[in-house]
């Protein structure tokens, strides 16, 4: 087993790594997640350093932690375009089709995805998978209000949903007011069928399989000192 530390040497040399893509002059999107956060923090020392950038970040979490460090941030009333986002993700498969949202910021994620000329995934070597749905549930955001009735609509497709949880024990909450419902369907073997049958039930805000959209996956080694790269084209 690898541990917690090993983990997260490779999440930080997958950052490093996604670092050398940033440009002067870049509008960058920031994930969410300890992964991302890595890159956040190195893309802050760059910034301390001299580098010009602005950012889009995709959660309150990662909006903080930028400000922090400097970073400046712009909304998508001042641009609706991304030269490059970075963000983490729970499961990569062969194909680069992911499973996000392990951290409820998938719907503010999948907007800045979508909005970028060039998404980049970081991650530890463990997030590689042979079929997605296998190591994590697949997080489902639905409004608040019929929750129940979404959640009886996906137990046919073959989930076993769960209500997440808060720390306080009150029903999480997004960024943007909404639940999630964790889903366990164990092997997801078709996941874009699986994705347009969620995505069609009324309620559904977003899921968190993100397919077709990564266009790079950088996997951090537990040495902390090599990486690996799977491209979309290689
Ligand atoms: C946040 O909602 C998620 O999509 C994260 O990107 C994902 O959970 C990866 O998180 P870690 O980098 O913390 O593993």
């Amino acid at each position: 087993m690898t541990s917690e530390q090993d983990r997260d040497r490779g999440k930080r040399a997958a950052a490093a790594r996604a670092l050398e893509q940033v440009r002067e002059g870049m509008t960058i999107g920031l994930g969410t997640g300890s992964t991302a956060a890595h890159f956040v923090e190195l893309l802050g020392e760059r910034v301390h350093a001299g580098l010009g950038v602005r950012a889009i970040p995709t959660s309150s979490r990662t909006r903080e932690q930028a400000a922090r460090l400097g970073i400046k941030l712009v909304s998508f009333a001042e641009t609706s375009r991304i030269d490059l986002t970075v963000d983490g993700a729970d499961e990569v498969d062969a194909q680069l089709r992911l499973v996000k949202g392990g951290g409820g910021a998938l719907l503010h994620e999948k907007i800045v995805a979508a909005a970028s000329d060039r998404f980049v995934v970081i991650a530890d070597a463990q997030k590689e998978v042979a079929v997605l749905g296998t190591t994590m549930p697949l997080p489902v955001e639905v409004i608040p209000f019929g929750w129940q009735v979404v959640y009886r609509k996906l137990e046919p497709l073959g989930a076993h949903p769960v209500l997440r949880m808060s720390r306080a024990g009150q029903p999480f909450l997004t960024d943007e007011g909404n639940h999630i419902l964790d889903c366990h369907f164990g092997a997801i073997v078709e996941p874009e069928r699986i994705a347009a049958a969620i995505a069609g039930l009324p309620g559904v805000v977003e899921h968190g399989l993100f397919l077709g959209m990564a266009d790079e996956v950088i996997f951090g080694d537990p040495s902390g000192d090599q990486t690996h790269v799977r491209s979309r084209n290689h």
